[in-house]
């Protein structure tokens, strides 16, 4: 029987669009009956990065992936297999992942998009560390990126004060020789698809009305209710993070350095926060200049956090997610 490799985390790239779109500008621009101050106080959102002409999930993935690549020291031909997770793919067929496999110039590998909205990420780095950690690929790239921008409904001011696009990236792989604590430790994944009606993104195959809804609107927007996403996110985000906590003493780690949770709004992490009993000084959050790049949000603030120094090798991380599905996650792992 083949023993499991212990997979690391061995690079990671960001990639942002120029354009970075204030609260205000975007009030003004879409006459909007909003306000600088509604958001940010309801969210925590300044601004957010709207992607530009040309600019596609899969151009700001390829971006990320580079910077990922450079950041491990390895080539796109060492590449073994591409994960990517977005709700906005640039094609329906063929696969944002097959876009960046051919913009890279990688070898024929396994290239295939993921679907789990916001926890997109870490279904796909689930998928990646099964790959790597069963020896099927030695460096695995993870890919989450998102143009939310094309997505929205840009009348309805309840959803598209929140969202942004983005890329971030991961390269997976299996040193061999690596301190076993060091390390993705533990993935959980869940999801409730009773609940599908909250967070929604229909398409042009979409039947009329989508499940759940009884009003045909305009397809292809993202539908959201807000509030109960609200309840949904806080109440999944405290259990993760206690589960976490016990995953923490059973694997007999330390407690974890830095929580990165999926960035959405500012209240949902502060109320997790309240009553996990973290301190603000243990969480990564930078959705006051991105908002909520979904697939995406994880992987850019994990970078943003190495390159800030706010966690380094060695660090124990919590990353947490939830959303569409309404799916849930969450990921123990030291850098
Ligand atoms: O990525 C997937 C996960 N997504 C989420 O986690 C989203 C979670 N939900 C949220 O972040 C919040 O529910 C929102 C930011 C979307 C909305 O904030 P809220 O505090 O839950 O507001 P609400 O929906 O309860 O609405 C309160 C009031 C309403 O007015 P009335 O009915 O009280 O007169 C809304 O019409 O705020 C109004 N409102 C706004 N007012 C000014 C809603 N959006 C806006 C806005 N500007 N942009």
């Amino acid at each position: 029987m083949n023993t499991l490799c212990r997979v690391v985390i061995a690079g990671t790239g960001r990639c942002l669009p120029a354009r970075q779109v204030t609260n205000d500008e975007l009030a003004e621009s879409l006459q909007l009956d909003t306000s600088d101050e509604w958001i940010r106080t309801r969210t925590g959102i300044r601004s957010r990065c709207f992607a530009g002409p040309g600019e596609t999930a899969a151009t700001l993935g390829t971006e990320a992936a580079r910077r990922a690549l450079q950041s491990a020291g390895l080539r796109p031909e060492e590449i073994d297999v591409i994960i990517c997770a977005t709700v906005t793919p640039d094609l329906m067929c063929p696969a944002t992942a097959c876009l960046i496999q051919a913009a890279l110039g990688c070898r024929p590998i396994p290239a295939f998009d993921l679907s789990a909205a916001c926890s997109g990420f870490l279904y796909a780095l689930a998928v990646g560390h099964q790959f790597v950690q069963t020896g099927m690929a030695r460096q695995a790239l993870v890919v989450g990126t998102e143009v939310l921008s094309r997505a929205m409904d840009l009348t309805d001011r309840g959803s598209c004060i929140l969202f942004g696009d983005g890329a971030g990236a991961v390269l997976l792989s299996a040193p061999p020789s690596v301190n076993p604590q060091r390390g993705i430790h533990r993935i959980r994944l869940y999801a409730d698809g009773s609940r599908q009606e909250l967070i929604q993104v229909p398409s042009r195959v979409t039947p009329q009305p989508p499940p759940g809804l009884s009003v045909p609107q305009r397809l292809d927007f993202i539908r959201l209710v807000g509030r109960e996403v609200f309840r949904f996110a806080v109440t999944r985000m405290i259990e993760l993070i206690q589960q976490a906590e016990r995953d923490c003493q059973e694997l007999g780690l330390p407690p974890f350095d830095l929580l990165i949770p999926h960035q959405v709004n500012q209240r949902i992490i502060d109320a997790a926060l309240e009553a996990t009993h973290i301190p603000p000084s243990k969480v990564m959050v930078n959705l006051d200049k991105y908002g909520n790049t979904s697939a995406a949000s994880i992987p850019i603030a994990l970078d943003e956090a190495l390159e800030t120094g706010r966690c380094r090798p060695g660090d124990t991380l919590l990353l947490v997610a939830f959303g569409g599905g309404l799916t849930w996650s969450s990921a123990l792992l030291t850098l």
